[in-house]
């Protein structure tokens, strides 16, 4: 019963796309026809280095199972540099994660230019196939177990804060 469970797993991946290439990547695979998962949900974004490592934090602690990141290859970037930035910032969160304890492969990062339309139906196959192994993402997901004195708490600070504060005079 498990082994059936963990087959029919379908993780959710979050897929950072950068406009110039890897969203245009994706949209070569579909013209090309190259099949890839559906396991992705991609936002668009107008280079890599947009990508605030925030982000991919909050997308793992909203219930996504992995995160992707795909920008133009080193040198193609349409901001002339902004993907060596990103790739600086993501070594250090790729650092920060693993001293979190977030399994590797959750978090990855790849490079797709626009005229890589198999190579994206590709990395998306890699990705979602080892995220799929690692299975459900547990690590960084809000949980509502909290003491029942703390929920509480924050449920009466909540009541106060919504009182109107003229009432107050
Ligand atoms: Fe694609 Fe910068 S424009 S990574």
């Amino acid at each position: 019963m498990k082994k059936q469970e963990e087959k029919q797993f379908e993780p959710k991946i979050v897929a950072f796309l950068c406009t110039w290439c890897s969203y245009a990547g994706a949209d070569l695979a579909g013209i090309g026809r190259y099949q890839y998962p559906p396991n992705i949900r991609v936002i668009r974004v107008p280079c890599s280095s947009r990508v605030d490592p925030l982000y991919i934090l909050k997308a793992l602690q909203n219930g996504a199972d992995g995160v992707l990141v795909s920008g133009c290859h080193p040198g193609d970037c349409h901001y002339i540099e902004g993907n060596y930035y990103a790739r600086r910032k993501f070594l250090i969160l790729k650092n920060l994660l693993e001293f979190l304890g977030l399994e590797e492969g959750r978090v990855q990062f790849s490079w797709v230019s626009a005229a890589e339309g198999e190579r994206f139906s590709q990395v998306i196959k890699e990705v979602t196939e080892s995220v799929r192994l690692l299975g459900p993402a547990k690590k960084m997901v809000k949980t509502l177990d909290m003491p029942e004195e703390i929920m509480r708490e924050l449920m009466e600070e909540q009541k106060e804060d919504q009182t109107c504060p003229e009432r107050h005079e």
